[in-house]
């Protein structure tokens, strides 16, 4: 992929805690740069970081001292797998759980120079919908939206996706379903969240793909290693690599620069709710 095309950026949300953003998007990572892409890791998860414990990594800087102007980007950018930049968070440091519009534009103009020189820019997010979590998927081109087949994750998926389309109507929505014991289950699921959008939303979301529940994946993840580096021939790597080769097709999408969330839309009426079989 050649420089001049501009970088994807893409952050990952759920909604929902714990269905597997962190996982999708380090192995995502480290899959696009083994097809020779050069891509970047944002740690978004600004107050609970953990994209470096997931990969090994002990970065001595983070997000928080660039945000402080205490050090440059160069200076907190590590490297992963496969030659991947990660751009480390903090963990426990609350004061970057709500940005001021002051450090979102030091991140804007970061993202900016991170691109340059990058095919994809992955934003690893943080669950829920705060202004926090929504105006940095704003930075995005496309947002992947991380669920698993469980009932409430289909539900925060849909309601992260309405705030996301009311704060930005274009933005490219696309849909991962982690943890599926079989394609046909990842299927039903993403056609529940497409209908109730297409309904409610009047617009359609693209269905990215699915991860096979993997008990290796808790394996790599107590080696503190991807998975597609540490079991490459599991189920869920190959999952993984799928997923790379899809989005690396997908095309590049620029960011989109920095707009404000709104509040609109973040109350679900019963009535909109995802149908879950
Ligand atoms: N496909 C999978 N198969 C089996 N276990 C998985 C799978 N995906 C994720 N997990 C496990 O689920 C747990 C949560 O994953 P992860 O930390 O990636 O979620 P998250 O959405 O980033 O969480 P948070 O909202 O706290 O940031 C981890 O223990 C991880 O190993
Ligand atoms: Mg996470």
């Amino acid at each position: 992929m050649k420089a001049e095309r501009g970088a994807t950026v893409m952050a990952v949300a759920s909604g929902k805690g714990g269905v597997g953003k962190t996982t999708v998007a380090v192995n995502l990572t480290v899959a696009l740069t083994r097809l020779n892409h050069r891509v970047a890791l944002l740690d978004a998860d600004f107050g609970l970081g953990n994209v470096d414990v997931f990969l090994g990594l002990a970065p001595e800087r983070h997000i928080g001292h660039l945000l402080a102007g205490d050090a440059t980007l160069a200076e907190i950018l590590i490297q992963g797998p496969g030659g991947a930049q990660i751009v480390p968070a903090s963990s426990g440091l609350q004061s970057l759980t709500s940005l001021t519009s002051g450090q979102r534009h030091v991140l804007a103009s970061a993202f900016e120079k991170l691109c340059a020189n990058l095919d994809f820019l992955l934003i690893d997010t943080a669950s829920g919908i705060s202004d926090n979590v929504i105006e940095t998927m704003l930075l995005a081109g496309r947002v992947m939206l991380v669920t698993s087949v469980e009932p409430a994750a289909i539900v925060d998926a849909y309601a992260t996706a309405k705030v996301l389309h009311s704060a930005a109507s274009s933005m490219e929505i696309g849909i991962v379903v982690n943890n599926a014991r079989t394609p046909e289950d990842a299927t039903l699921a993403f056609k529940q969240l497409d209908a109730a959008a297409r309904r409610f939303l009047g617009r359609g979301l693209k269905y990215y793909g699915y991860v096979s529940e993997d008990p290796a994946v808790r394996d790599a993840v107590l080696v503190q290693k991807a998975i597609v580096d540490h079991m490459p021939q599991s189920p869920a790597s190959r999952c993984f690599r799928v997923l790379a080769a899809r989005i690396a097709g997908l095309g590049p999408v620029r960011g989109s620069g920095l707009r404000l969330a709104t509040d609109a839309g973040r109350v679900i009426p019963a009535s909109e709710v995802p149908q879950c079989a």
